[in-house]
């Protein structure tokens, strides 16, 4: 038998040749991020001397991760989210803002098919529990001009702190509408004031955060996706200034010019007439900015 080439055996021999079998990688950016997640991986493992039992269990959280996400619900965002690697992502995307409204996690509740509603639109008809709430402001460029026709992809919890596909008739669309802006840039929102609420902590990310001694609150905010023609959209969120889970946020998205004050109305006044609502009931104002497509 002829002697047999010395196989690569020890722990950073492996390394090296998973290193090198990625090396022909055609695409220079696929390159870069599979030698950094190898090098990143197998350092990983090995700083913590991981153990086989460990690897099972890993493998069994993200194979259960996986199974959970489906078009209504995304465990993978959720573990990103409460991760930080959201909003790691989030930052390092969004770095040259000269003025534009800072973004936020995107989160997993999104969903497509919001109904499109006229200015002034209730998102939370069905919300008999929570006090009405009079979203208003403008959509602006950079130089502070109003951009007209803007889109506002708008999402919330309602008063019970869920999202509508958290409920048993999870098919109907609730606490969701697509608002536009009008020639001045105005627009206006009508919902329930938001409420904080703990993230869905009945699969592996709930486990996650109980094991690590970790809460599962999301101070209250409202979602907003603002987009127009020749602009960069922006995802982000507006937090209430009053939550007590503003330093907390189970997912790290909170940014201090995000955060609005919710004016309360327990009187009659020119906002209930404006807004045809009996008191009481809270108003609160934001200017998203959005930046041109192409500015750096
Ligand atoms: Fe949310």
């Amino acid at each position: 038998m002829p002697t047999s080439i010395a196989r690569r055996t020890t722990e950073d021999d492996i390394t090296t040749e998973v290193l090198r079998r990625f090396e022909a990688t055609a695409d220079p950016r696929l390159r870069e991020i599979m030698l950094a997640l190898v090098r990143h991986l197998h350092d990983f493992v090995k700083a913590v001397n991981l153990t086989e039992d460990e690897w099972l269990a890993a493998i069994r959280f993200l194979s259960e991760t996986g199974r959970l996400c489906d078009d209504k619900r995304q465990e993978f965002i959720l573990l990103s989210d409460t991760l930080g690697v959201s909003m790691v992502v989030d930052l390092i995307n969004h770095r040259e803002l000269e003025g534009a409204t800072e973004s936020t996690v995107f989160g997993p509740f999104h969903r497509e098919g919001a109904p499109e509603m006229p200015t002034g639109g209730n998102i939370a008809p069905r919300d008999a529990d929570g006090v009405p709430t009079i979203i208003t402001g403008r959509v602006l460029d950079l130089n502070a001009h109003p951009i007209g026709g803007a889109a506002l992809d708008v999402w919330q919890v309602d008063s019970s702190g869920l999202y509508d596909s958290q409920y048993a008739d999870s098919d109907q669309l609730h606490m969701r509408g697509v608002f536009h802006t009008d020639g001045d840039g105005r627009y206006t929102i009508r919902t329930v004031r938001p409420v904080y609420y703990a993230i869905p902590s009945d699969g592996p990310v709930g486990r996650m955060l109980r094991a690590t001694n970790r809460h599962a609150w999301r101070p209250a905010h409202v979602h907003f996706v603002v987009s127009a023609d020749g602009y960069e959209p922006v995802t982000t969120h507006i937090f209430d200034d009053a939550d007590p889970y503003l330093d907390s946020d189970a997912v790290f998205a909170v940014k201090d010019s995000l955060i609005c004050h919710f004016v309360r109305h327990d009187e009659s006044d020119d906002a209930s007439r404006q807004f045809a609502l009996d008191p009481p009931f809270y108003t609160v104002e934001f200017d998203f900015v959005l930046k041109k497509v192409g500015l750096t």
